[in-house]
């Protein structure tokens, strides 16, 4: 009643007096199967991923003007297994230009689900603000009949616009759930339930159009976290080496002939290395390059190990899988060489 005369008395129509009420949301787009489009509508495979505008996708979606005012960014335009440090870089730049802006409420990163994780994560490190950063993909192309990006979409704008999603870490919105970015991974190729943070669970689910908050996540994020990014040109390289029967020193030897100034070891079980690739992992630390303990199991801890993993300066990367330990040692190398702070940084995020 109030909008109405207010409205009246400004000489504004309904609709602009309520548009100028609503949150700033600022989407910014990287491609993925959100934007796919594949050759019928059927076909939920061999499409091209990132292939629409996000104009396009945000006029596809007219609801999200009833909750927020939204502005579109293409800031690439791939498909997400060609994902790279300098867009990692360039996208939490532009985040953080964007949220110092004390007309922005909120920003939603449409994006592949391939390594919408490894973004999440570095986002949830590196961004400096309390307001929400969502990222939103699809498991089906735009072409689809059934495509589950445009509700997805729909809801990851209603949770940027929500001042209650503030102060939560950076956050993924698929499939009417609420993922931490630190904690959430891909588990299925082809499923829309493709997101899962195994035992940890949702931050929260969306239904009837409204969130749904269940948890926090108790590690330090966003503007908690001591990486700063603003001055940063280059990450370090940091490779993935992942064991298997028979695993020997030739990916850990070319890691380093690459000039790996980091390594994470997908190990077996607990983080176990195979006796054939140890003697190299030992090598690399002596070398200077840190080596960090992740598990192929895709979920649980890597705990202090055999004792002479401590002895060559393995660091355990605790609750992050390989990926994810990944970032943060590119993260933790901006920042110091010092294996006992890296180790404390597992520790801590
Ligand atoms: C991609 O990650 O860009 C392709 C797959 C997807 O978005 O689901």
């Amino acid at each position: 009643m109030k909008k109405t005369l207010l409205a009246a008395a400004l000489g504004l129509t309904m609709s602009c007096a309520y548009a100028a009420a609503l949150p700033n949301v600022a989407i910014l787009a990287t491609g993925g199967t959100i934007a796919g489009v594949a050759s019928s509508n059927t076909a939920t495979t061999g499409y091209t991923a990132g292939a629409v505008a996000i104009q396009t996708l945000i006029d596809a979606v007219p609801a999200v003007k009833e909750y927020a005012n939204v502005s579109g960014e293409q800031i690439v335009k791939i498909s997400s297994n060609n994902l790279t440090d300098d867009i990692l870089l360039k996208l939490a730049k532009r985040c953080n230009e964007l949220l110092k802006d004390p007309k922005i409420n909120g920003i939603v990163i449409t994006h592949g689900t391939d390594t919408m994780e490894e973004t999440a994560y570095f986002l949830n490190l590196t961004v400096k603000s309390k307001k929400p950063v969502i990222l939103v993909g699809a498991m089906r192309p735009s072409t689809a009949i059934s495509a589950d990006g445009p509700m997805n979409l729909l809801n990851a704008v209603r949770l940027a616009a929500d001042p209650n999603a503030a102060d939560r870490g950076v956050m993924i919105a698929m499939n009417d759930q609420i993922s931490a970015g630190r904690d959430a991974t891909k588990t299925n190729t082809n499923h829309v339930h493709t997101f899962s943070s195994h035992g940890l669970g949702y931050l929260g689910v969306i239904a009837g159009g409204k969130n749904h908050f269940l948890r926090k996540v108790e590690k330090p994020h966003t503007y908690q976290t001591e990486f700063d990014i603003s001055k940063v040109e280059k990450l370090p390289r940091v490779d993935i080496v992942y064991t298997h029967a028979s695993a020997d020193d030739a990916m850990v030897k070319a890691a380093m002939a690459a000039g790996a100034k980091g390594i994470v070891h997908a190990g077996s079980g607990n983080g176990s290395v195979h006796g054939q690739t140890e003697p190299a992992l030992a090598e690399a630390v002596k070398k200077g390059t840190t080596v960090v303990l992740s598990s192929r199991t895709g979920s649980g801890v890597v705990n202090p190990n055999m004792a002479q993993y401590h002895k060559a300066g393995f660091i355990e990367g605790q609750h992050l899988n390989p990926q994810k330990a990944r970032i943060l040692l590119q993260l933790a190398l901006t920042k110091t060489a010092d294996q006992e702070k890296i180790k404390e940084m597992f520790l801590k995020y």
